[in-house]
């Protein structure tokens, strides 16, 4: 069987930890995508040169063409400008709006039957105008935030604890910005709720509030430390888990920023929900029950994303 091919629009710091990982996993063939000329080329080559020592099969190819991702079963895109520090995810909508435009005219003319996964932030606005701009169907593109942000928790809580991260589960709901709504009761030690181990004098409300806190500031905590750029070790690893769910078929439950047609009385929106992936592409959203307060942390995530999405509407006309 032919490897699968992956393309990857962009080739920064997200773009090049991918295709590291996409060989490291031996999950395809990569084509890495930039309008920086060489520097697809030259990341691609470097990471080529790395597997034989590593071991690992994989064809690397740098492009600056759109052709080069024609026939790619999955896409990953983080073409556009990261965070600087002081910047809000929302300052970006205008420039990476633009380049949504050019990457989503690229996927409709070389790539329609991938799986496509965005990551240019504003993600929640930028995965719509995404598929608005490529015509995409609905369940064949979804945005990487709520693996991101429930694995900044699970991090957290079992630095907490000090337990494995793999017995950690957490649940995270919502847009990716400060708004984010990190469920609280359905995140676990080995299947144990946090308001139980709270019970058990493992943590207090105080902490958990703190860590909660925490995750949804976790993007700018890391600009901050940077100072030249985003995080990209932890999204890249995010995106690969549900690109590798869509290929395997493994059908895993992740929260991923999906377009709502109904589901938890929203339309029209992409908003951080679970879903099933598999090689359907997005085939389940999970509805869960929400608290009354949990319900309105989610509404006032909503209608920043619902903002967000008119202010694009505002800038390109062909969106409305
Ligand atoms: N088409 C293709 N690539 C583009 C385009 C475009 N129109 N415009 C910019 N790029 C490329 C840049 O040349 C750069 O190589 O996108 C790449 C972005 O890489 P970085 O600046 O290193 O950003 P990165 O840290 O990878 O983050 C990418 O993901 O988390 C989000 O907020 C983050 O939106 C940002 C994205």
């Amino acid at each position: 069987m032919a490897r699968k091919k992956i393309a990857l629009i962009g080739a920064g710091q997200i773009g090049g930890t991918l295709a590291h990982l996409v060989g490291l996993k031996e999950l395809g063939d990569v084509v890495l995508f930039d309008i920086a000329e060489g520097i697809p080329q030259g990341k691609g080559l470097d990471i080529a040169e790395s597997a034989p020592v590593d071991g690992f099969d994989a064809r690397y190819v740098g492009a600056n063409d759109y052709a080069a991702i024609e026939g790619a079963d999955v896409v990953i895109v983080t073409a556009g400008v990261p965070r600087k520090p002081g910047m809000s995810r929302d300052d970006l909508l205008g420039i990476n709006l633009k380049v949504m435009e050019a990457v989503g005219n690229g996927i409709k003319q070389y790539a329609p039957n991938a799986f496509v996964i965005c990551i240019t932030n504003p993600l929640d606005a930028m995965v719509w105008a995404l598929q608005k701009f490529s015509g995409l169907p609905t369940h064949k593109i979804v945005g990487m935030a709520g693996v991101l942000d429930s694995a900044r928790f699970r991090h957290f809580l079992a630095d907490e604890f000090k337990v494995s991260v793999k017995d950690v589960t957490a649940f995270v709901l919502g847009g990716h910005g400060d708004d984010m709504v990190p469920l609280v009761r359905y995140s676990t030690v080995a299947g144990i709720p946090l308001p139980d181990l709270v019970k058990m004098g493992w943590t207090t409300h105080e902490r958990i509030a703190a860590m909660v806190e925490r995750t949804r500031k976790g993007g700018g905590e890391i600009v901050n430390l940077l100072k030249t750029g985003s995080a990209f070790y932890a999204p890249a690893a995010s995106a690969i888990a549900m690109a590798e769910s869509y290929l395997k078929d493994q059908k895993r439950v992740l929260p991923c920023a999906a377009y709502l047609n109904g589901e938890y009385d929203i339309r029209g929106l992409f908003i951080g929900v679970p879903v099933v992936i598999g090689e359907g592409g997005m085939e389940r959203i999970l509805e869960v029950e929400m608290s009354k307060e949990e319900r309105e942390m989610f509404a006032k995530s909503v209608a920043s994303v619902q903002g967000l999405v008119e202010a694009c509407k505002g800038i390109n006309g062909s969106l409305a």
